[in-house]
């Protein structure tokens, strides 16, 4: 039976308000979660207009119109390109899963180790077991976020007034297909397991498509989503030794850097024209994405499913851990930053997002090369994995 749920949520439901400055309210953390979770889809309301544009002159935006000439020649087949019939064994992935996490699970570790602890009989085999299931959830939510680009990118082509951009995106719609459909098959096919979206995601995914305005669709997805999966995606791409999960991100990542780079240069020259009024509300909404973002990854799901009902001091111990500890999470920003400084994102307005961005710990990427000027490197080459 399918079941649908009216999803109504808005950055105005969000509990967390940016107003009150603490971004590290576990309880508030704790209370974002899905309103049904066995719904088989769920309805979110798109506000934005519809554009047609009658001025068809190809080239108007050079930039825009090389990466979508670029697109056609790139297109990968993921039934012909990938080989399905790779053993893939969980054990393995498990430990390329701790060995990934071995510093950034270090505060979970010690909060095992307190008095009363909900994790005090826990033994290496619940350790590996969790390595296991932290892995078959951030393919999940990498799933489900590349489902969040496919439907955000046909609403692009939809709003965006630009017939290059439409072209463009008509071409990304295409990729986000392909990347949906290697990750449900990873996850069907090899792992055999998967999750939920989880609530802090699909929050962020809503207010993408939600929102009325254009530009906002692609300060979400392309600008931040996308930003955060191409620094996700390499890193788990260098990490793990499974040769069809390491080609599969190889190829996704050679679009993905396309699409970061959409992004910048469509904003770019919208921001150019914005008051500082309409800049701030971006800054705001481009820092409240990155909370969702780093909320999401202390899945609180995987927790649920291990049987760990209070979550709390965990959840405590990582938004507490050390900066070394914390590294992991500051690196999936290295290309959010770069791009939202190239954007002038970072310093309108008395440099609101500079501070922000300054109190989470991830200002040190600012000068890393901006997408726009890098995607080229992300290019497949002959034989490439
Ligand atoms: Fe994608
Ligand atoms: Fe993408």
């Amino acid at each position: 039976m399918t079941a649908t749920t009216n999803s109504t949520t808005s950055s105005t439901d969000y509990i967390r308000s940016l107003d009150t400055n603490d971004p590290n309210d576990v309880d508030a953390i704790l209370e974002v979660t899905n309103t049904d979770r066995d719904a088989a889809i769920s309805v979110v309301k798109n506000n934005a207009d519809t554009i047609f544009t009658w001025d068809y002159e190809k080239g108007a935006r050079p930039r825009l119109a090389k990466l979508y000439e670029k697109s056609k020649h790139s297109m990968w087949d993921g039934e012909i390109d990938l080989d399905w019939s790779t053993n893939v064994e969980l054990d393995q992935l498990a430990a390329d899963m701790a060995m990934l996490g071995e510093v950034q699970f270090r505060p979970i570790h010690r909060a095992a180790e307190e008095p009363g602890s909900p994790l005090k009989n826990w033994g290496d085999k619940e350790f590996h077991e969790f390595s296991m299931q932290s892995l078959v959830w951030q393919l999940s939510q990498f799933l489900h976020g590349e489902q969040g680009a496919l439907v955000a990118t046909a609403k692009i082509v939809e709003t965006v007034p630009w017939i290059d951009a439409k072209y463009y995106a008509s071409t990304q719609v295409m990729d986000e297909a392909r990347h949906v459909e290697v990750f449900a098959k990873y996850l069907d096919t090899k792992i055999e397991d998967s999750y939920q979206v989880n609530p802090h995601l699909q929050h962020l995914l809503d207010d993408v498509i939600n929102d009325s305005r254009w530009d906002m669709t692609y300060l979400g997805m392309q600008i931040m989503i996308e930003g955060l999966a191409l620094a996700a995606f390499g890193f788990l791409h260098s990490m793990t030794t499974e040769p069809l999960l390491k080609k599969l991100l190889r190829y996704v990542m050679s679009d993905e850097a396309r699409h970061v780079a959409f992004g910048v240069l469509s904003l770019q020259e919208v921001y150019q024209h914005m008051s500082l009024a309409e800049i701030q509300e971006r800054q705001e909404f481009a820092f409240e994405a990155a909370l969702r973002m780093r909320d999401r990854f202390l899945q609180q799901e995987v927790w649920h499913r291990m049987g760990v009902e209070n979550v709390k001091p965990i959840i405590q111990a990582q938004l507490n851990a050390s900066d070394e500890e914390k590294e992991f999470q500051r690196l999936l920003f290295s290309k959010i930053v770069p791009n939202c400084r190239k954007l002038g994102l970072l310093d309108a307005g008395d440099g609101w997002l500079r501070t922000k961005f300054e109190e989470i710990g991830v200002i040190q990427f600012e000068h890393l090369e901006s997408t726009d000027e890098e995607y080229a490197d992300f290019a497949l080459a002959e034989g490439d994995a």
